[in-house]
Formats: C-alpha cells, structure tokens, sequence
C-alpha cells in the first residue's frame, strides 16, 4: 500500500495547470458507448476511475485507447449490456452506464453500487428516471436489470438535484422517442459539460445549468471530438493548500465562474484572490480568519466536495467556525484524523463546530475518502513536522498523482511504495 511522506511548514508557491474533471469525464465516458462512430475525449484526467470506467467499457467490447490526456472510445462493436459485479464493485460511477446501455440495447443488468465511505448513496432518483421513460426493472438481491422496447420520452420531476440521476436520465432520454424534461435537475457545471457531449454527438438537449432540462429524442447518435472542463475539486484543493501554507500560487487553465461560493468564504478567511478569465492568483500571509457558517448544498452552493478541504483551512483560522454538510451523512471522517494533528473540532451530527489553533502538527493518519485524503494532504503542507498518509488509493481516484502537483509547488511531498525507501530518503 502506497503511503505519503509530508514535510510540513513550506509555503508554496509557483504556477500550476488544473488537469481535466473526473466527475465530467466519468458520465462523457458511458455516454460514449451511445454513439455509432468513435468518440475522441480530450483533457481527460489519469485516474484510477476513469481507468475502471476503461475497463468497464471495454468488457463490454469497446475499443478504447488513453494516450496523452486523449481517450478514443469505438463503441460499434459493444456486445453486451452486463456490467461485471467485480468491476461494478471498483466504482459508484458505474451506475451511469445504466442510462447510456438502456438506451442502445433495450436491456442492462447492474448491480447495487452498495454504500460508501461517505454515506448511503442511494440510486431510488436513477431508477425511478428510467422508469419514467418506460423501463422495467426488476431487482433481485443486489442484481438489478432494466428492459424497455425503445425508451418514450416523459416528464420527470426530481425530488432532490442528484447529479448522477440527472446525468442518468439525460443519456437515457437522448435516444428516447419525444421528449423528455427534467424537472428539479442538478446544476452542476458537469452536467452542462454532458450536454454540450451529448450536443455535438447529435443529440437535442437544453436547458443544463438550470434547474429544468429538455431533450427531444433523435433516432441515432454519432462520434465527436470533444475536452473536458478543467476540475473545479482539484483546482478549489489547491487554493486552499495555497492559503492554508501562507503560499501564492497562480492557478491557469481554471474556471474561476464554477467556484464562486468557494471564492466567497476564502475571502471571508482573508485569502486575497484575484480572478483574469482563466487564471487566478491566490495568496494568503496571515492567519485566516473564521468563517461563522459554512453550509454544503447542491451547486451553485458551497460543494460537499471542497468541505473536507475548507475545515483544514478554518481548523488554522483565529477564532470558531461552522460547517453544515447537508449533501452526504458521514462526511466527516477527516475530522477525527484532523484532531489528532492537534485541530479542536467538535461534532454533532451533520455540523462540526472548529475552533481554530494556531498550528497543526504532523502524525501518520488515514485516507478515509477521496476528498478527506486530499484535505489531509493539505493539512501535512501546512503542519509542523512530518505527516504520513495512508491508504493513499483513495486519493488517486480523483488527484492525478497528487504528490506530483504539490511538489511542482514547493510541497516537500513524496510517495512511499512499500519497496521505495529512497522517496522517504530525498526528503530528509
Ligand atoms: C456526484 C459527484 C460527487 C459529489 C456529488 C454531490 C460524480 C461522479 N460524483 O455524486 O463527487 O460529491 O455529486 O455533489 O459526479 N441520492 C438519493 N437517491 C439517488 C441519488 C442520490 O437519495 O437516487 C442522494 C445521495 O444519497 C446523496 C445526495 O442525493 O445524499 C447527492 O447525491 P448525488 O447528487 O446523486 O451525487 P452523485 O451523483 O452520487
């Protein structure tokens, strides 16, 4: 197991390009299998999902190629509809198959993504989608298979903006007969990075970025060639390293628009940020103020993505701070971790109560998600002495080798791999 080795307390500093966003890549994947010519997907991200995504495709008889930032994906010769349990069990984001082999083949078999570190993550808004649009389905155990003839577009009102259910329904719908409308749909900027794909496969879909989708059901679909946005997590990640390390870093290629409640509670904190189309200049010299309230909610509000990441920043900051996580239950593992690098942070269900110290100090601690391994990553570049990350796995589904990004910056940053003591070595 791969572990990593932080020397703490160096500001960073230094000009990084934010890489492509997995959670807009994932869904432009599946949805790739949708189109009768190959795909050509730019700015995709080297990461241990969108390897899984690869495999998936794959067994289900894509040709796929990743070279460069560059994925092709030819789904004509795609056979099967059956996504394996074992590749299904390597990734949540499977799920989004669903829509995409529904509508090609009339027919798709899954299984239960099952819970998740951070939470029950339920798929009721998924299944109740493609049902709408004339599915049966029928679960048996932790097995579930979907049949329709072709699919009818219908309206479909979502309870809660599930980012994934929308996506879901979304390529579902692009092949159903009429039209389709999503009512209650998610915001988030992948979702209108999925229907600028599904766009320039020839499909008819407006309205993403609102809270009210509409697609019109074309017979056929066909290959494109198309980037992926720039990470909105990744580059939100390290403009609070930056600020949490006393650095100045420059951030290009970002898209500043998709973090606007991240820039407001920053500057609250005192994080001077300043903003030129794709470019933003972060730095910070004093300690960071605390910020009253703090509330995790779908897009455009404060991302449950990034909360992991801001309770580092404000567990330094002078004087007590709130965090509402309204999006996940469980989320606050890092928390724990946190309290053991010398963080006064109290729980009490989906709010954590931070009173602020003036300095961390560096243990061995464990990656228990994603976004809590990145945010202990923060926490190492910004404690006094050395910090080890465990169960770094986690942290590579979403951060094209992290240590690599935070040492282009200064970071004193490396990875062990249980055979390499010489990493350990080069940063004594
Ligand atoms: C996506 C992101 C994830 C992010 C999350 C919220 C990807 C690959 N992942 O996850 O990084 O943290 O959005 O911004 O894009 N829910 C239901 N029933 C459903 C679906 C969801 O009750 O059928 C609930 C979930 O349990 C959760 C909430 O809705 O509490 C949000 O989930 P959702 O928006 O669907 O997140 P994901 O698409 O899984």
């Amino acid at each position: 197991m791969d572990k990593l080795v932080i020397e703490g307390g160096v500001p960073l500093s230094g000009t990084i390009r934010i890489h492509g966003a997995k959670n807009a890549a994932l869904p432009i994947l599946a949805a790739s299998i949708l189109a009768d010519g190959a795909v050509t997907i730019r700015n995709v991200p080297r990461l241990l999902d969108i390897q899984v995504m690869l495999d998936i495709l794959q067994d289900l008889g894509c040709r796929t190629a990743f070279r460069g930032g560059t994925v092709t994906v030819d789904g004509s010769g795609a056979s099967s509809s059956h996504v394996p349990e074992s590749l299904m069990r390597r990734m949540r984001s499977s799920v989004f198959l669903m829509g995409p082999l529904l509508a090609r083949f009339g027919e798709v078999q899954v299984y239960q993504p099952g819970g998740c570190a951070i939470g029950e993550r339920k798929i009721d808004l998924h299944l109740r989608g493609l049902e709408a649009l004339g599915a049966n389905i029928e679960a048996t155990g932790n097995r579930i298979v979907c049949r329709s003839g072709r699919l009818r577009g219908a309206e479909i009102i979502l309870d809660f903006p599930s980012v994934g259910a929308t996506e879901n329904i979304m390529m579902a719908a692009v092949l159903a007969e009429g039209r389709t409308t999503i009512v209650g749909a998610a915001r988030e900027p992948e979702i209108q990075d999925l229907q600028r794909f599904l766009n320039e496969m020839g499909a008819i879909v407006r309205g993403a970025g609102t809270d009210t989708i509409v697609i019109e059901g074309v017979s056929s679909l066909s290959g494109c060639d198309f980037e992926v946005i720039p990470d909105r997590i990744v580059t939100g990640t390290v403009m609070v390293a930056a600020a949490a390390t006393k650095g100045e870093v420059t951030l290009t290629g970002a898209q500043p628009g998709h973090l606007t409640s991240l820039i407001h509670v920053l500057r609250r904190a005192g994080v001077q940020i300043q903003v030129e189309n794709d470019i933003m200049k972060v730095r910070a010299t004093d300690r960071p103020r605390a910020v009253p309230r703090v509330v995790t909610s779908p897009y455009p509000a404060f991302p449950t993505d990034l909360q992991a990441q801001m309770m580092i920043l404000l567990a330094l900051a002078d004087g007590v701070s709130v965090i509402k996580e309204t999006i996940f239950e469980g989320r606050f593992k890092h928390a724990e971790e946190l309290c053991r690098m010398g963080a006064d942070i109290r729980l009490d269900l989906n709010t954590a109560f931070i009173r602020g110290v003036p300095r961390l100090y560096g243990t061995t601690v464990e990656a228990t998600d994603l976004r809590a391994g990145a945010a202990l990553v923060i926490a190492g570049l910004a404690a006094e002495g050395r910090t080890v990350i465990e169960q770094v796995h986690h942290i590579d589904r979403g951060y094209d080798r992290i240590e690599d990004m935070f040492s282009r910056l200064g970071g004193r940053i490396a990875r062990h791999q249980e055979t390499d003591k010489a990493n350990i070595a080069a940063l004594r």
